[in-house]
């Protein structure tokens, strides 16, 4: 058993805990980062795809955009596809701001690289089983190799994702949870097949949601909207390329070309708040403390704009004393969160069939549709929350 000390104890080494430990890193904040998988587990764990252009900037101005600059897709707009025809939403001409299509994996191997390259401590296999104290002097106790360790710190950084220990930790009377369960799933596949279009297509259509997205230009990453128990056995790859065919014909004719399906998977879809993020000094980020459904391609940024609230707030707390920020963390963050919340439901919500629907909610989504697509400002407040609301906005400063 080993007794080790940092400033701030990082539990999981996902966007949230790798990009907080790089931040501190820079700022020459001591932290120590857990994680309960295998390196090669969290580098090639497929998830999301979407960087939005604040998140871009913080990578690349701490120095790990290297080749996110190189390889990333810079993407001035989206497609949104229904009633057998496409229409462009034009982020560039809208809002002046555009998005990056990067892998969340290629993400979490630049982060893990600058750390390994700064020497900076990284526990690959080592999961956090419990921890004390959190009001006083937080203590996380974890496993390694079959043996227990402890590390002592002034602050713990919950960023173990939703299944993670952190949240679990705080009595259940101190946390208010606001959740909604949606009635369907994702299908996601990895194809190995250049990608159909350029840009993303969401597609509304009778059948049910789908989307085109891409990893790179030989990789398309592809969703069905399913049935929330769905069986993936149920899924031969021949039915996903038919399905998704169907869901994306246009008038004019939509090649979709198959290739091999290299991944396959289901993902549900649910709305989760936990607040407040902070309990004396634990702090939780990310997917510990909130999910939108992947309709918005909110979750990997709103783990950023949670990192770069606490990175200020320890900066003014080690750097000047000042401990104001660290307890303004959880209002800050929720905020932002709830903004993204609202527009994850309501593109989930436009786009998506919900079982039972009739005729004249068809209807209403097409009228939806139609007015996002034809209206400039609808289509501008579309675009503004893609892109991600700007951080000095009044209400999220
Ligand atoms: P995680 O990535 O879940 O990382 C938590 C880490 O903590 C994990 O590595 C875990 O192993 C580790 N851990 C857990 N418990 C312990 C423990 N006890 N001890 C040590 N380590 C522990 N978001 C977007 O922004 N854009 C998108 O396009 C998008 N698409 C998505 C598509 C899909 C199919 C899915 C599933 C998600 C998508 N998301 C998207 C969401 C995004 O992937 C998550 O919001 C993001 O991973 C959150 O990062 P995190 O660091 O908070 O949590
Ligand atoms: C993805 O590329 O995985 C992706 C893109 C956009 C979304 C969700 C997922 O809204």
């Amino acid at each position: 058993m080993t007794k080790l000390r940092t400033q701030v104890g990082i539990i999981g080494a996902g966007p949230a805990g790798l990009t907080l430990a790089h931040l501190l890193h820079l700022q020459g904040i001591e932290s120590l980062v857990l994680e309960r998988h295998t390196r090669e587990y969290v580098e090639t764990r497929v998830r999301a795809g979407v960087l939005e252009q604040g998140t871009v900037d913080i990578l690349c101005g701490s120095g790990v955009g290297e080749r996110l600059k190189r390889e990333g897709l810079l993407h001035q707009g989206i497609e949104l596809r229904f009633a057998g025809k496409g229409h462009r939403i034009d982020f560039e001409d809208l809002v002046g701001k555009s998005i990056t299509v990067y892998a969340q994996q290629e993400v979490v191997k630049d982060l893990i690289a600058a750390r390994l390259a700064d020497r900076a401590p990284i526990f690959f296999e080592a999961e956090a089983m419990r921890i004390d104290d959190y009001d006083s002097a937080p203590v996380i106790h974890y496993q390694h190799q079959g043996t227990s360790h402890e590390i002592a710190c002034d602050f713990i950084a919950g960023c173990d994702g939703f299944h993670g220990i952190c949240r679990p930790a705080v009595p259940e009377e101190q946390l208010q949870i606001h959740e909604r369960h949606y009635p369907f799933a994702w299908l996601g596949i990895l194809a190995q097949v250049p990608p159909a279009s350029h840009e993303l297509i969401y597609t509304y259509h009778e059948r049910g949601f789908s989307l085109l997205s891409m990893r790179s230009p030989e990789i398309s990453r592809l969703y069905l909207q399913c049935a929330p128990d769905e069986d993936i056995q149920n899924w031969p790859d021949d039915r996903i390329w038919e399905e998704l065919r169907t869901r994306m014909a246009t008038l004019n004719g939509f090649l979709l070309q198959d290739g091999p399906i290299l991944q396959k998977g289901i993902t549900p879809m649910r709305s989760f708040v936990a607040a407040p993020m902070q309990f004396g000094r634990l702090f939780l980020l990310g997917d510990a403390a909130h999910i939108v459904p992947p309709t918005g391609a909110k979750g990997l940024n709103l783990a950023v704009a949670d990192v770069r609230v606490l990175t200020r707030g320890f900066i003014e707390f080690y750097k000047r004393g000042d401990r104001e920020p660290l307890r303004q963390f959880s209002d800050r963050c929720l905020r932002r969160v709830w903004k993204c919340q609202r527009f994850s439901w309501w593109m989930t919500s436009m786009l998506h069939r919900f079982p039972g629907e009739d005729s004249f909610s068809h209807h209403l989504h097409l009228a939806e549709l139609g007015y996002v697509t034809g209206s400039r400002a609808a289509s501008t407040t579309l675009a503004e929350n893609y892109v991600g609301l700007p951080f000095d906005m009044p209400d999220l400063f």
